[in-house]
């Protein structure tokens, strides 16, 4: 509940008080405004459960769910642009876990470090060196980890046997079996939601990974790899074999009624990141009995990393409830809760696995081993100027199915902003 001028709800603790009065609120409202993008299934849900262990603790605090609807933050991005740059911060927002935080609105100075946060809750003991490592730039720690995602994972609905977990190991496999489901009389096998074309990216870097490996792939970006590799049209000429297999509405829709078609039983496979468990589940789907999750065909033993974190804006109208905002974001209260609802695993390493489901439990057991690779389409391979680009040259393939021109237009954005 919000409070009115001057006042304090009943109930606040001396430690909100404090809080309140460092952040100014207490002459107005005692807020917290957090943007993100998540309204799907899912993970709409396991933003709820953050925000009910944040009330249990700070009862008093108005929370502001001011999320703006479009899967990556196909919409969500430009409106906090405008916001950031009108001077018009929420109090924290949802990014991306490295260059899409650091090379926008860290270099532009619109950021508080949150360093000091980080030493007081002790994450250096709870989270991996390497996430804090994506987070940090110079001497400085910038947002929270909630979570890892899985972008390279293939769901399957169950009871098609043409389409099942033996049978999509490498892409050709993959290929023949979405072939066999469609002579089956399947219109379209494969679910595609590509309404802002970055799910087109998704299968771009998971084919990448799938036809050089990830060494190959994260070479990509530190100039061990060329953009000019055969395998970079190898991974394109398999993404033009599965539109044979696509529903043809998909320029209109995005991932999350992509995945409503398996559960519609309209098609029986879809390659999204671990996202789509959280819907699933949320629309009463039992994970290893109505779905399965594999990892997309050809990348076994490696981790496409889509990390969410929070960061604190300067600036924030409600400061003080933003870092204790942060602080949940970061604890084992906040990522037990988030997570299971969310589709992800957790960031910190101390959130039991019993809690998760059956498919997460391998993804967590796969995660310790797995090769790591950070995703293009969502912010931490690269700056976002590459990788909306990408994203506009695959909305492009998809029309054209231009293998050549779509590889060459590749390699020149690769050498415009990766160099
Ligand atoms: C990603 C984000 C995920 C999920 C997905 C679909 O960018 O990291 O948490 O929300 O978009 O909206």
């Amino acid at each position: 509940m919000g409070v009115g001028a001057g006042a304090l709800a009943l109930g606040t603790t001396f430690a909100e008080f404090m809080a309140a009065c460092a952040s100014g609120t207490t002459g107005g409202k005692n807020q917290l405004e957090i943007f993100s993008w998540w309204t799907a299934g899912g993970e709409a849900d396991g933003l709820a459960e953050m925000f009910k262990i944040y009330k249990q603790q700070y009862a008093s605090v108005e929370i502001v769910n001011a999320a703006v609807a479009g899967g990556a933050g196909s919409n969500a991005k430009a409106v906090l642009a405008t916001r950031m740059q009108g001077g018009k911060p929420p109090d924290s927002f949802q990014v991306h876990a490295g260059q899409e935080l650091i090379s926008t609105w860290v270099k532009a100075d619109k950021m508080e470090p949150i360093t000091s946060i980080w030493n007081s809750e002790g994450w250096d003991s709870t989270i991996p060196k390497d996430l804090k490592t994506i987070v940090s730039s110079g001497s400085d720690v910038w947002s929270v980890p909630v979570n890892i995602h899985r972008g390279n994972a293939l769901w399957l609905a169950s009871g098609a046997d043409s389409v099942a977990p033996n049978t999509v190991d490498t892409l050709d496999d993959f290929l023949s079996s979405l072939g066999k489901a469609k002579a089956g009389g399947m219109k379209a096998p494969l679910a595609l939601g590509s309404k802002g074309n970055w799910q087109v990216t998704m299968l771009l870097e998971n084919n990448i990974v799938a036809a050089g490996g990830a060494d190959f792939y994260r070479g990509l970006f530190n100039g061990s790899s060329s953009w000019n590799d055969n395998n970079i049209k190898v991974a394109l000429n398999y993404i033009k074999s599965m539109l044979n297999y696509v529903n043809s509405d998909h320029p209109t829709i995005d991932w999350d009624q992509a995945a409503g078609r398996l559960t519609a039983k309209s098609s029986v496979a879809t390659i999204m990141g671990d996202w789509a468990k959280g819907y699933f589940t949320a629309n009463n789907q039992k994970p290893d009995t109505d779905f399965t999750g594999v990892p997309s065909p050809g990348t076994a033993k490696t981790y496409m990393i889509v990390c969410d974190t929070f960061g604190l804006p300067k600036n924030a109208p409600d400061r003080a409830n933003a870092i204790n905002w942060i602080k949940v974001c970061g604890s084992e209260a906040g990522q037990a809760a988030f997570n299971p609802k969310k589709g992800s695993i957790p960031a910190r390493t101390d959130v039991p696995a019993s809690i998760f489901d059956s498919i997460a439990q391998r993804f967590i057991g796969e995660f310790k081993t797995a090769a790591l690779t950070p995703s293009i389409a969502h912010g931490s391979a690269a700056p976002e100027a590459f990788a909306s680009g990408v994203n506009d040259e695959m909305g492009q393939f998809v029309q054209k199915k231009d293998v050549n021109a779509s590889a060459s237009n590749l390699a020149k954005l690769a050498d415009q902003f990766l160099k």
